[in-house]
């Protein structure tokens, strides 16, 4: 048997909707955009929302737009995919790495307070915001987040990329703080082909990203009229009409994705019971919209044993990943001054941790098959 980590679910309404797309002149700054935007707005609950080319360009925008700079600082997860802190360095700003929650994987409000008041003064006043993740889908304390922003005044984004219909006290994730996001590559709930979406209740901060998207255009001046510096990061008609397409079917995509999420841990139960793998916590009052099925080895175990079961699964045809290599240790970090060391519970948990194949459409029989192949490893 052979199993891919990820599968975008694609079907003829898709294929429908891009074809029809193609049979109309407008293949870029057309109808569909505004259309999607709607809808993705309407999902996370927030008033604005602004496609972009991908989660990073959101991020790049948010960064700009809250006026993040040159030696500004902000407090992030070492526990995420580089675009998290990548979008400060475009900015000459820095992320100052806060260690995660060791069940979570995600940051917390009380680490982020911690790491912000062990701050000598004046490294202190140079912090502007935090952005946390909700990793892998779990959602992080985005009511939390707010909370510290009031008590410190800094700004907060909400890196939903992975999260799109989770929620936490009754809330979509990316609808937390300043702004948010959701990401679109083909592994993500929803895809677009390529594609991210900014979403936020702030007008100031949507008029900003829709000007910087779009080559620093103010909306309605001429196309030679640029007010400021900006970039395409522009979404075409064709993966906005993809992206519609999905969010159509989105109660029934999310359903199959988490009844997938359902059936491993259901087979995994006696491997958790034994305690030689664990699965990811999910926080009370969460609702968890998976984006990938991670698993962690116990501590008895070490990345040798890991790499050493990645190596099996793929021999047996199952794609499988360690995600995530920590931020920091990445080699322009580590120029920067971070090392091995620095964030131990993330290391830790990074050197422990398999993707397993998921997407909507994996069979009960391909879980299973993944399920016993895990469990040969450990006999
Ligand atoms: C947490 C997180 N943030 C940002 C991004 C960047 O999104 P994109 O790849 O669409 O630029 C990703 C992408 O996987 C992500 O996982």
């Amino acid at each position: 048997m052979q199993i891919p980590l990820s599968n975008p679910d694609i079907t003829e309404l898709e294929k429908k909707a891009v074809q029809e797309v193609l049979n109309t002149p407008n293949l870029s700054l057309g109808p569909k955009i505004p259309e999607f935007e709607k809808m993705a707005a309407d999902f996370a609950g927030v008033k604005f929302a602004a496609a972009m080319s991908g989660g990073t360009a959101v991020l790049h925008t948010i960064v700009k737009a809250l006026g993040i700079a040159k030696g500004d600082l902000v407090l992030t997860t070492p526990f995420s995919f580089v675009a998290t802190a990548n979008c400060l360095l475009y900015e000459d700003a820095e992320p100052i790495f806060v260690d995660i929650d060791e069940h979570t994987y995600n940051i917390t409000p009380e680490s982020v307070e911690q790491s912000y008041l062990a701050l000598p003064p004046e490294k202190r006043k140079r912090v502007k915001a935090v952005i946390y993740v909700d990793v892998f889908g779990i959602p992080a304390d985005g009511p939390g987040f707010e909370s510290l922003s009031q008590k410190y005044g800094l700004r907060i984004i909400d890196d939903a990329a992975e999260a799109l219909g989770s929620a936490i006290n009754e809330r979509r994730c990316g609808s937390f703080g300043d702004a948010g996001l959701f990401a679109f590559y083909p592994n993500k709930q929803v895809t677009t082909g390529e594609g991210g979406i900014l979403l936020t209740n702030n007008k100031e901060i949507f008029n900003i990203a829709e000007s910087l998207r779009n080559q620093g255009r103010d909306k309605g001046a001429g196309w030679l009229q640029h007010a400021r510096l900006g970039y395409n990061y522009r979404m075409s008609d064709i993966n906005a009409a993809l992206g519609i397409a999905q969010f159509k079917r989105i109660e029934e995509m999310l359903t199959k994705r988490k009844r997938v999420w359902e059936r491993y841990n259901h087979h995994f139960s006696h491997i958790f019971s034994r305690g030689l793998l664990h699965p990811q916590k999910t926080p009370p009052g969460s609702v968890v919209s998976p984006f990938v099925y991670v698993l962690r080895l116990s501590t008895n175990h070490t990345r040798k044993d890991r790499d050493r079961l990645l190596f099996f699964l793929k021999k047996e045809g199952i794609q499988c990943s360690n995600y995530f290599t920590p931020v920091h240790l990445q080699p322009y970090f580590k120029k920067m001054g971070w090392q091995y060391g620095d964030m131990p519970v993330a290391e830790n948990v990074s050197e422990r941790t398999v993707a397993l194949p998921f997407y909507n459409n994996l069979t009960e029989k391909q879980v299973e098959y993944v399920v016993q192949k895990v469990n040969d490893f450990f006999l």
